[in-house]
């Protein structure tokens, strides 16, 4: 029998659903979960049985432990790139949380230390398994909407109660916590925006000092244009609403809808009855994250969130909070 790949897991909220990406992964096998806090790592170790001597309070405990080849990290943002490149420095695999980092100056220390680790490190931009968002990059990459002209994704999610704690550091801003995911998807499904520019508001989350709602609207080339708007404080359910717009077609999609919209033409360029496409929903694929991790390592595949994608997020959403802070265009610097 193959050797499984040994895998530890570190925060014990989120991060329990890369417990279940592990569990449910055939070549791996799941040897410490870590959480600072005791009743979150009791919780997290009775729910999936993992016994009392595979769980520490102590992330340095996988930092030191020779035995362990992958380790999932799903702690508060600000400490992404420290506990990172920790693990990396020892010679770990990292799957890490978005967004990668909250300012440029980690960007480079990231990129640096995954790059001369020799592991391999992704940052988990989910929606990128989403299985809407996955259709909608095959029915692109397949030519059906012609060449694209206008992109927009919007991430909508009430944070009210979500905000009292590490998430009000202004360095948090919801374009960066939440809003990268919209800014990734448009980034994979068009490319990198050149320039950006955004207007926010601040109306409906009284305990942060960031705006909680912003549109950003961005040139990627001459012929493509596009758009993200992010409310953290917004009155309705989750949703990440995503409109692609090409010259022989449209499509409408969101990673919390069982169904997406697609127009196309007929010979004379008319647009024809839309098609009703069923689709899963599941906006959060840790299952199938963790398997195309794990087949990056098995298989020595290159990972396509690797640092200095994410970092290319992160830049996109710090001009954004930047151009809005600003009032001016701003050029998103991709040169890490
Ligand atoms: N991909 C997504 O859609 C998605 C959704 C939610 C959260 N996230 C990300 O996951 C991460 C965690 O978010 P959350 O909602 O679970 O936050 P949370 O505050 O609910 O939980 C964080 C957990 O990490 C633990 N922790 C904090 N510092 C630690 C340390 N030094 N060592 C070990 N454990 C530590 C805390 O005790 C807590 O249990 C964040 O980066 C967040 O942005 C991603």
């Amino acid at each position: 029998m193959e050797k499984k790949l040994l895998v530890a897991n570190i925060g014990m909220k989120f991060g329990m659903c890369h417990v279940e990406g592990a569990l449910n992964c055939k070549d791996a096998e799941i040897v410490m979960i870590c959480d600072s806090n005791e009743e979150n790592l009791r919780f997290a170790g009775e729910r999936y049985s993992i016994p009392e001597e595979k769980r520490t309070t102590d992330y340095m405990n996988i930092v030191n432990n020779k035995n362990i080849d992958v380790v999932t990290v799903a702690v508060p943002d600000q400490l992404h790139v420290k506990i990172s490149c920790d693990l990396l420095r020892s010679g770990k695999h990292v799957l890490c949380e978005k967004p990668l980092a909250l300012k440029r100056e980690e960007l480079e220390e990231i990129i640096k230390v995954s790059e001369e680790s020799g592991c391999k490190f992704m940052v988990g931009q989910i929606c990128r398994f989403t299985p809407a968002f996955e259709k909608a990059k095959e029915i692109i990459d397949s030519g059906t909407l012609g060449e694209l002209y206008f992109v927009e994704s919007e991430y909508a999610h009430d944070y009210m109660k979500l905000v009292d704690n590490w998430r009000s550091d202004p360095l948090r801003h919801g374009v960066i916590g939440g809003g990268c995911h919209a800014v990734d998807l448009l980034r994979w499904l068009a490319g990198d925006p050149e320039e950006v520019f955004a207007y926010g508001t601040h109306r409906l989350l009284p305990q942060v000092s960031y705006d909680d709602a912003t549109i950003a609207i961005m040139k990627f080339n001459e012929n493509l244009a596009g758009k993200v708007f992010v409310s953290t404080g917004c009155k309705r359910d989750y949703t990440m609403r995503t409109v692609i717009y090409g010259t022989k077609g449209t499509l409408i999609c969101d990673n919390t809808s069982p169904t997406m919209t697609l127009f196309t033409v007929d010979e004379e360029q008319v647009t024809k009855e839309a098609e009703i496409l069923p689709v899963e929903v599941n906006n959060h694929n840790a299952v199938k994250e963790f398997e195309v991790f794990a087949d990056a390592i098995l298989n020595n595949k290159p990972v396509l969130t690797d640092a200095r994608e994410g970092a290319k997020t992160v830049e996109v959403c710090l001009s954004i909070v930047e151009a809005s802070k600003t009032g001016k265009v701003v050029r998103p610097d991709y040169n890490f």
